[in-house]
């Protein structure tokens, strides 16, 4: 069938809103009408390079849809369901699944050769195969992915809103609740207010967090910070240092959860210094994949007994966190409302990534019709 998707053709350049060539769905696969799909900064690594991956290849990993077709051998799933991606395979199977952590799914081997899992393509254009963000490509109006991509979704949550927790809230409360391990009376950084960090500021909210501080060089982020929760905030880690310190008694911060868009390993000393005796930074944020050096005190880290963890979806398991917190919207403890600054269509997709580069998005949202 004919659609249409946004494409990367080469780094540095714009996307391509452009007519797309789609294979019916195999064996496990399924069609999927999108209705919105997130602009997380994960497919921005994507167009600079930061992430590498091979061209051209339709972004988007944050999306929500309609079923509408299903190949053979798929169980779970009709044609009508209300589904959201998430950007991590989980089979169910794999020793990560079974262990309790499928965002870790063997699966995700797959996910940066931008096919699909079995190593095909489903998607073409201009007559040649296409690649696809992480086994998705939700920047287009049509897609097919592998079940295991799917969680289905109850049908009162509207889908732009559902989207956001294919990947954004789901990776930053996460980051918070599962990985950070935030626990009551904590005091805890989050450093970058965009879809993961606002998420992770909600995250430490809800896990009891006494002080939340949060970092970000953009005056509009500081003003929204509070309504997710967040109790004081600045523009910069080191103009952040010295305000915890007085508010801490000197203490400083549990829990730091970094969510910058491009995490830089020249800050991991200042970052460190944040850090309390015996606590935990969270690295949420991307790195540029060729990036190898870091400054870092690893006398800090050994007499202070600090932990630095990466973090990869937020710790979290698609099949029981996303209905999970589609249920903690539902009764008002989670916001999801707030978390969409604006709304664009796939053509002003470039224009999307402009503000998010300016900071103007807590989160910007592509809404198909
Ligand atoms: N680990 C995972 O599973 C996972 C999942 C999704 C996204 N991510 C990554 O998380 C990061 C954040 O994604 P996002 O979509 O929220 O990005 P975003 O661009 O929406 O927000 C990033 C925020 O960081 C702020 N910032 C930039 N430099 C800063 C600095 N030095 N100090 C403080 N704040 C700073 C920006 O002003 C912006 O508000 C990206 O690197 C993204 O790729 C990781
Ligand atoms: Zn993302
Ligand atoms: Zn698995």
């Amino acid at each position: 069938m004919q659609s249409e998707a946004a494409i990367c053709w080469g780094s540095h350049t714009e996307w391509s809103v452009e007519p797309i060539e789609l294979d019916p769905p195999k064996a496990g696969e399924v069609l999927v009408k999108l209705a919105a799909s997130g602009m997380c900064h994960s497919d921005e690594h994507l167009v600079t390079g930061d992430l590498r991956t091979i061209y051209p290849i339709i972004g988007g990993h944050e999306g929500a849809g309609v079923v509408e077709e299903v190949g053979p051998e798929v169980t779970d799933l009709k044609p009508g369901d209300h589904v959201v991606f998430g950007f991590i395979p989980a089979c169910g199977h794999c020793p990560s699944c079974a262990r309790g952590s499928s965002n870790l799914c063997d699966n995700g081997a797959a996910l940066l050769a931008g096919k699909q899992i079995d190593g095909t393509s489903r998607h073409h254009v201009r007559g040649q195969d296409l690649n696809v963000m992480v086994c998705l490509g939700t920047f287009s109006r049509h897609t097919v992915v592998n079940q295991m991509s799917c969680v289905k979704i109850l049908e009162d949550i509207p889908l732009e809103l559902a989207c956001l927790v294919g990947c954004g809230v789901t990776t930053g409360w996460g980051s918070a609740v599962y990985s950070a391990e935030v626990r009551p009376g904590d005091n805890v950084a989050v450093i970058g207010i965009g879809g993961i960090g606002a998420a992770a500021i909600q995250g430490a909210r809800l896990a009891g967090a006494e002080r939340i501080f949060a970092i970000d060089p953009v005056q509009m982020k500081r003003e929204l910070a509070p309504k997710f929760g967040a109790t004081h905030t600045y523009p910069s880690i080191e103009e952040a240092f010295d305000p915890i310190k007085a508010e801490t008694w000197g203490r400083m911060c549990q829990k730091v959860i970094c969510a910058m868009g491009v995490g830089r390993g020249e800050l991991m000393a200042s970052i460190m210094a944040l850090t309390s005796k015996n606590g935990r930074v969270v690295v949420t944020n991307i790195h540029p994949m060729a990036e190898k050096d870091v400054k870092l005190s690893l006398c800090d880290l050994t007499l202070m007994q600090k932990q630095i963890i990466g973090s990869l979806y937020g710790d979290a398991n698609i099949r029981y966190d996303i209905p999970h917190l589609l249920h903690l919207y539902r009764r008002g403890q989670l916001d999801l409302d707030a978390m969409i600054t604006s709304r664009y269509k796939l053509d002003d997709i470039n224009q999307g990534y402009q503000d998010m580069r300016d900071g103007r998005n807590i989160r910007g949202v592509i809404i198909y019709d």
